[in-house]
């Protein structure tokens, strides 16, 4: 039985820990001991789907939580790094996986022991060989004798963490030598009894990889973005039906192609934003990559002349935000392009009342008594100008005429399509539906 140390217990490790946990030994590591102490009463300390479930599944199986890294690293087979990588200054800060590093080093040079260290966190092409290596050789450590070093990007979406870990559309291991990789493909093929497709290659390979996905996915976006605000011109067209055909195209495929009111959360527009610089610092320009960015940030201002166009003036008037987190079925504002807009209206004069299903503490956190909250939708709704869904929660697609009708002025702006209002009595507009 391998023994496993995740250190970093965000999604990407926890949803990690929960699942190899039902496998394996598994100790989990985060620094912060108030989320260790959620954790070892079987709670998540962030709403996601199933999490709970595996994590209580593991933990009566021997998962066990640590606030530092211990000696326990020391008899592990392998040793998953998920710490967050955010972004500073335009560029990715790179601390926590350095601070990280050194305590495994630490404990390492001590003792004659050799766990392939794995890096899951999303680093910079270059970071393992040029920064995490040489960290681990200044401690005298030695690779294939007191260490292996691996690289192996995560791909899991926040809201389905849980069911992309059991069920990950790829698995890419970077190393620079068959034997530690094999071990890894190994470990896999024992944790995932189906085979997976697994892709091995070099480290810098699979860290350009991981970038080259989150930035060709916030193409995608940003494209279909484009595309909805050129629909939104056009009378009698909807990006929906262009997104669903052009979708048929297998070289084209149809998934990532709901526009919106603009990607968010804590990846793509970190992601994208760290490969234009580390492009800029090799000597490259990424055009494409600025345009994305660029077309990103503007989105909301789409959003925000949907609302103008309807309310003619905003001083003064109540606005109704449904959904504060950054997509359905998390309870994450990071980066949430519907914090920008209720930014955008508050400075406008507007009064803002939020809906949303599981967000609403972490809102509260940003905007405390600056809005209202409510958990109920009627109430939300209740004389209120104009309703604006942000984020595809499956209850507003529930919502229906006797609802809105509780408004002042039953104005409804769909940034996600996801109603089909027939009555002339509401005033619908749906963000790149031409009218
Ligand atoms: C993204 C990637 O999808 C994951 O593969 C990757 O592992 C992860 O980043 C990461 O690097 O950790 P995530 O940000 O959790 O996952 O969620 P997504 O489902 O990708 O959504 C990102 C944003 O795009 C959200 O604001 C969402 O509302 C928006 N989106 C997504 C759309 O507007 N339309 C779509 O069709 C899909």
């Amino acid at each position: 039985m391998n023994k496993v140390t995740i250190i970093g217990l965000g999604y990407v490790g926890l949803s990690l820990a929960a699942f190899l946990g039902t496998k394996t030994n598994v100790v989990g590591v985060d620094s912060n001991s108030e989320r260790i102490s959620i954790l070892e009463r079987g709670k998540s300390y962030f709403y996601e789907p199933k999490l709970e479930y595996y994590l209580k599944k593991s933990m009566n199986r021997g998962l066990k939580f640590e606030h530092e890294v211990s000696s326990n690293i020391l008899s592990s087979d392998f040793v998953f790094v998920t710490v967050g990588t955010p972004i500073n200054n335009d560029k990715i800060d790179l601390r926590n996986i350095k601070n990280v590093i050194q305590e495994i080093s630490e404990l390492l040079s001590n003792v004659k022991q050799c766990p392939s260290i794995v890096i899951k966190s999303t680093v910079i092409p270059g970071t393992t060989d040029q920064i995490i290596k040489p960290i681990l050789s200044e401690y005298g450590l030695k690779e294939y004798i007191d260490f292996n070093l691996l690289t192996n990007p995560e791909f899991l979406k926040e809201g389905s963490a849980m069911h992309d870990t059991v069920f990950p559309h790829v698995i890419v291991i970077g190393g620079s030598n068959e034997k530690p990789i094999k071990k890894l493909v190994n470990f896999y093929n024992y944790v995932y009894p189906k085979k997976q497709k697994i892709i091995q290659t070099n480290n810098i390979t699979a860290e350009v990889i991981k970038y080259a996905n989150n930035s060709f996915l916030a193409t995608k976006l940003s494209f279909i973005n484009s595309i909805a605000n050129l629909c939104q011109r056009l009378p009698g067209t909807n990006v929906d039906k262009i997104a669903e055909v052009i979708g048929m195209d297998p070289r084209i495929g149809n998934q990532f192609l709901r526009a919106g009111p603009g990607y968010g959360g804590s990846c793509f527009p970190k992601d994208v934003q760290a490969l234009i610089s580390f492009a800029n610092s090799v000597g490259y320009k990424p055009d494409l990559l600025d345009a994305v960015k660029r077309t990103n940030l503007d989105q909301i201002t789409s959003v925000l002349n949907l609302i103008k166009n309807n309310l003619k003036t905003l001083e003064g008037k109540k606005i109704t935000i449904l959904g504060s987190a950054f997509k359905e079925n998390t309870d994450d504002i990071r980066e949430s392009t519907s914090i920008v807009l209720i930014n955008t209206l508050l400075r406008h004069g507007c009064r803002i009342i939020v809906h949303d299903p599981k967000a609403l503490k972490n809102t509260y956190s940003i905007f405390k008594n600056r809005v209202s909250y409510t958990e109920r939708l009627t109430e939300g709704l209740r004389n209120s100008n104009c309703a604006v869904i942000m984020t595809p929660w499956d209850e507003y697609k529930k919502l229906g005429e006797k609802d809105f009708l509780l408004m002042k002025s039953p104005i409804v702006i769909d940034t996600r399509r996801i109603l089909k209002i027939k009555s002339k009595k509401i005033k619908y507009t749906g963000l790149g539906i031409g009218e």
